[in-house]
């Protein structure tokens, strides 16, 4: 029976992936290990805080003693979300990104080396590719090309996996998706941002333009895919993953704003993202012909699904935004 160490399992994604892994496989245990950050909540998980095979520990991926001492727990598998996650955020302060993005997956690898584990999974982003023109995709064999310190320090995670995958034979992949959303994700990124702005009638701040494209992808979606290359993916392999919904910032507003029926005189244009990324699009034809995933959620219901969930659970929402959040944006991006 595998014991799979999550890292990062009390964040958005990390905490969305255990949840589906312990519903829908009653032959997996979990230990979930997050240094609880600012963006790790154990709110998240409330509903799985007494299963019978969910674990918690508390600990820094960082550090070589709690990542051992959670390894010998028999762990048979790691999968690594944990990470310092917000472009904003790095361009503020790089060095939480090098240290716990970098080092941290340094300290990992070792561990699964030392505790010779069957899969490391290292989830990784499609912003390690940069920044594409009008057209085409990014596939597995584009070159990286990182833009952002949050984005430098990912690709230069991933690059100590395929090393170590090289140099020493550890079965390893990387998965690489486009942007998420959907529930418990933290409200500084744009949509949770905007939704719960919005749901108090507070203005919304579209960086620059507003003409930046992602590539959404519900996060069922992304953890079904972390799931997959875990199980069927070739060590030494990238997937990509992505919803196959490119959006412009701007248009993206304007559809949160028609669906929660607020007026386009709440969009507040303000400075752009110093080396923001254009455009990103996902070709996931990888994933679909060798793991048979593929996207199963519209943009449509799971946009309106994840606004109502933040319409749900207003305390989850109103116990994050705190003063000193706030304080962060207004420096970053002048007063909202
Ligand atoms: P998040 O910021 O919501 O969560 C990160 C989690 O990692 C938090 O629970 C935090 O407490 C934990 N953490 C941070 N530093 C740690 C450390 N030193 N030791 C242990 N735990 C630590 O991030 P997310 O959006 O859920 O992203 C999860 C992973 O997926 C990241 O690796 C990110 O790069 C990747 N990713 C995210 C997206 C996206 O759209 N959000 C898309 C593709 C890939
Ligand atoms: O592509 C995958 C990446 O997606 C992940 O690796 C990152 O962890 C995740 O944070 C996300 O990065 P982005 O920078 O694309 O996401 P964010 O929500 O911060 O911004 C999305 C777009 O919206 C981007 O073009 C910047 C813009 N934006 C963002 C915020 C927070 C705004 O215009 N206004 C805002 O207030």
């Amino acid at each position: 029976m595998p014991t799979v160490l999550v890292t990062g399992g009390a964040g958005f994604i990390g905490s969305n992936f255990v949840r589906h892994l312990l519903t829908s496989d009653p032959a997996v245990s979990v230990i979930n290990f997050d240094a609880l950050t600012y963006a790790g909540n154990l709110a998240n998980l409330t509903d799985l805080a007494t299963h019978p095979r969910y674990t918690f520990i508390k600990g820094d991926i960082t550090s070589r003693a709690d990542v051992r001492s959670a390894m010998q727990r028999g762990v048979t598998d790691v999968i690594n979300f944990a990470a310092e996650s917000h472009v904003d955020r790095s361009i503020m302060d790089s060095g939480p990104f090098v240290r716990t993005n970098v080092l941290g997956t340094q300290v990992l690898l070792d561990a699964a080396r030392e505790f010779n584990v069957k899969t490391y999974v290292q989830v990784s982003t499609d912003e390690v590719f940069g920044s594409l023109g009008p057209t085409g995709y990014f596939t597995e064999e584009t070159p990286l090309h990182p833009n952002s310190p949050y984005s430098a320090s990912k690709a230069g995670a991933d690059l100590l996996v395929q090393a170590y995958q090289h140099t020493f034979g550890l079965p390893a992949v990387i998965t690489r998706c486009s942007n998420n959303y959907g529930p418990y994700q933290f409200p500084e990124k744009i949509i949770p941002l905007f939704i719960t702005n919005l749901l108090n009638n507070e203005p919304v701040p579209v960086y620059g333009d507003g003409q930046q494209v992602r590539d959404w992808i519900h996060v069922l979606d992304h953890c079904r895919g972390v799931e997959a290359a875990w199980r069927k993916g070739k060590s030494g392999e990238v997937y990509n993953f992505g919803g196959r919904c490119e959006m412009p910032n701007l248009a993206l507003t304007k559809l949160l704003l028609r669906l929660l029926g607020k007026p386009e005189s709440l969009i507040r244009y303000v400075a752009d993202r110093p080396g923001h990324d254009r455009r990103y699009a996902i070709d996931c034809a990888k994933a679909e012909r060798e793991l048979g995933w593929s996207p199963q959620v519209s943009f449509d219901a799971g946009l309106r699904e994840t606004i109502a969930w933040y319409q749900a659970n207003a305390e989850w929402v109103s116990s994050i935004k705190t003063g000193a959040y706030r304080a962060y944006y207004q420096k970053q991006y002048g007063k909202l």
